[in-house]
C-alpha cells in the first residue's frame, strides 16, 4: 500500500443519521479548504436517487452548520449515489461501474459493525478492495470477542495500515493538544508523575437524553458508546510516555502501554445508572438494565502511576455539557491545616469551550494570612473556522495518516478492561434527569470530590474551585 492520496470516497449509510449530522458538514468543510476534490459515493438502500441524496445533503447542511453554497455546489458535482442491498451483488457491481478509474478509494463503513462483513465480501468480490483504504465507525465490535473476530475478518481483507477505526474524539483539537501541551512544555514533566499527582477525573457530561437514538443506545450503553473508546482515548493522552518519534506508530505504541498497565476493571469500581424516563425513551427495552450514566476508577500500574487513581464519569441528562479532565496534586505539608488548603490542580476543558488553567493558593483578600484557591486560566471559544473532528479525521484517512485512528492492539486492550464488569451486568440505580448521576457514585469517588464543571457563556469561563 502506498501512501498517496485516496481518489474516491465511498460512504456506505449515505441516508443515515450519521451522514445527516456529521459526513455531509465534513465534506462540505473539506470541499471549502480545497482538500476534497474527488468523487465522493453515497452507497444506501433507500430507494433513492442523486437528486434526493443531494437534496439531503442541503438539509442537512441547514441544519448543521449552514450551506456555503460555492462549496455546496462543488460538492453535489462530486456526490454519485448508489442504491441496493449491501448484500446484493448488484448494489457493488453498480459500485465498481463509479469506481473504475480510482485506484485508490477510500470506503467508510457509516454503518452498524454487524453489516462488516457482508459488506467487505462484496467489496472484496468487485474487486473494490485492491489498494483501497477502509474506515469504520465505533463502536468497534460489541465487546472482546466480537471486536478480535471483527479485526480478523477486516485483516483478511486489508493491511493494518490501510484499516482507520474512527474514534471521532482523537480528531477534536483540544484532545491532541493534551499530548502537545505535555511534551512541549519542560515544566510539565516536573510534576506530572505519581510523586505529586494525587488523582485525574475525567468527566463527560451530556445535558440531553438520548435524542431519538434509543434503538441504538440501548444495545450501547454509555461504556460502549463514550467510555471505552473517547474516554480511554483521552485517559491516555494523560498518561502516556513520550513517544520516541512522532510517526503515528510510535504514538499509538505509547498509547497501547497505557492500557497494558491497567487492570480489567472491578465491579467494585464501577456504579452504573440510568436516568428516570429512559425506559419511555422510543426503541428502549421496557425492562432496559442499559447504563445511562457510568463513574469508575482504573489504576495505571506503571512507573509513573502507580498509585495514582484515574476517575472516568460520563453520562447522560446531566446538569451540563461539558468534558473536562482534573489532575489534582497533592498537599504541601504547610503549616495551615490541610482542611483549609486546597489541592493544587491543572483543569483541561475540552469543551464546550476549550482551556487549560491551574489552580493554586494565593493570599485572600485582606490582611489574614488566609489562603483561598484561584485559577490561571488560559481559555478560548472554538474558532468557527477550526477542523471539525469529523472534518479532520476523514481528511486524515483518506491521506493515510492512522495517527488519529485506533489501532487493533489498542482495540482490543481497551475492550479487555471493561469486558467483565459488561458480562456481570453490575446493578444500574435510577438517577433523576438533570442530577449528577445517582446517590451510588460516591462510593467512586475521587479523593477531594468530583469536580462539577461549570458551563459559562464569556470566553473566560471559570469554574469553581476543584
Ligand atoms: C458519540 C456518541 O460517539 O459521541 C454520542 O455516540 C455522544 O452518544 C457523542 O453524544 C459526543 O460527541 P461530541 O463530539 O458531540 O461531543
Amino acid at each position: 500500500m502506498n501512501n498517496s492520496h485516496s481518489d474516491a470516497l465511498v460512504f456506505f449509510g449515505a441516508t443515515g443519521d450519521l451522514a445527516y449530522k456529521k459526513i455531509f458538514p465534513a465534506l462540505q468543510a473539506m470541499v471549502k479548504r480545497g482538500h476534497l476534490n474527488v468523487p465522493v459515493v453515497g452507497v444506501a438502500k433507500a430507494g433513492w436517487n442523486l437528486e434526493q441524496l443531494k437534496a439531503r445533503a442541503h438539509d442537512s447542511l441547514e441544519k448543521h452548520g449552514g450551506v456555503d453554497q460555492a462549496a455546496f455546489e462543488k460538492l453535489s458535482s462530486l456526490l454519485r449515489y448508489v442504491d441496493g442491498d449491501y448484500q446484493d451483488a448488484e448494489t457493488f457491481k453498480a459500485l465498481g461501474r463509479e469506481l473504475k478509474t480510482a485506484q485508490r478509494p477510500a470506503h467508510y463503513l457509516a454503518i452498524p459493525p454487524t453489516m462488516f462483513e457482508a459488506v467487505l465480501e462484496q467489496l472484496t468480490h468487485c474487486g473494490c478492495t485492491t489498494d483501497a483504504r477502509i474506515i469504520v465507525e465505533k463502536p468497534f465490535g460489541h465487546d472482546l470477542e466480537s471486536a478480535r473476530h471483527l479485526n480478523q475478518v477486516l485483516l483478511r481483507k486489508f493491511d493494518e495500515s490501510s484499516i482507520f477505526r474512527i474514534d471521532h474524539y482523537l480528531g477534536k483539537r483540544p484532545v491532541h493538544n493534551m499530548v502537545v501541551f505535555r511534551f512541549t512544555n519542560a515544566f510539565m514533566e516536573a510534576f506530572w508523575n505519581r510523586n505529586y499527582i494525587e488523582s485525574v477525573q475525567i468527566t463527560m457530561a451530556e445535558d440531553f437524553g438520548v435524542q431519538g437514538r434509543g434503538g441504538f443506545y440501548d444495545q450501547t450503553g454509555t461504556i460502549r458508546d463514550v467510555v471505552q473508546n473517547h474516554l480511554f482515548q483521552v485517559l491516555c493522552n494523560l498518561a502516556m510516555e513520550a513517544p520516541v518519534r512522532m510517526d503515528s506508530e510510535s504514538i499509538r505504541d505509547e498509547k497501547v502501554k497505557v492500557l497494558k498497565a491497567i487492570a480489567a476493571l472491578e465491579e467494585k469500581n464501577i456504579v452504573r445508572g440510568q436516568f428516570r424516563g429512559y425506559l419511555d425513551e422510543k426503541g428502549v427495552a421496557p425492562n432496559s438494565k442499559v447504563e445511562t450514566f457510568a463513574a469508575l476508577r482504573l489504576d495505571v500500574n506503571s512507573w509513573r502511576w502507580h498509585g495514582v487513581p484515574f476517575y472516568i464519569r460520563a453520562g447522560k441528562y446531566l446538569p451540563v455539557t461539558c468534558t473536562e479532565i482534573v489532575c489534582r496534586l497533592r498537599k504541601p505539608p504547610t503549616v495551615i491545616p490541610a482542611d483549609e488548603l486546597q489541592s493544587n490542580y491543572l483543569r483541561f476543558r475540552i469543551s464546550p469551550d476549550v482551556g487549560i488553567a491551574m489552580g493554586m493558593m494565593v493570599m485572600a483578600p485582606g490582611e489574614k494570612l488566609v489562603g483561598e484557591s484561584a485559577e490561571m486560566i488560559a481559555s478560548q471559544q472554538p474558532n468557527a473556522e477550526e477542523m471539525d473532528a469529523y472534518e479532520r479525521v476523514l481528511g486524515d484517512a483518506m491521506a493515510g495518516d492512522a495517527t488519529l485512528f485506533a489501532r487493533e492492539d489498542y482495540v482490543e486492550e481497551a475492550w479487555r478492561i471493561v469486558d467483565p464488569v459488561l458480562k456481570k451486568g453490575t446493578p444500574v440505580y435510577p438517577y433523576e434527569p438533570k442530577c449528577w448521576g445517582p446517590n451510588e457514585v460516591e462510593r467512586v469517588t475521587p479523593p477531594g470530590g468530583w469536580h462539577d464543571p461549570i458551563v459559562r457563556q464569556e470566553p473566560s469561563s471559570a469554574t469553581k474551585a476543584a
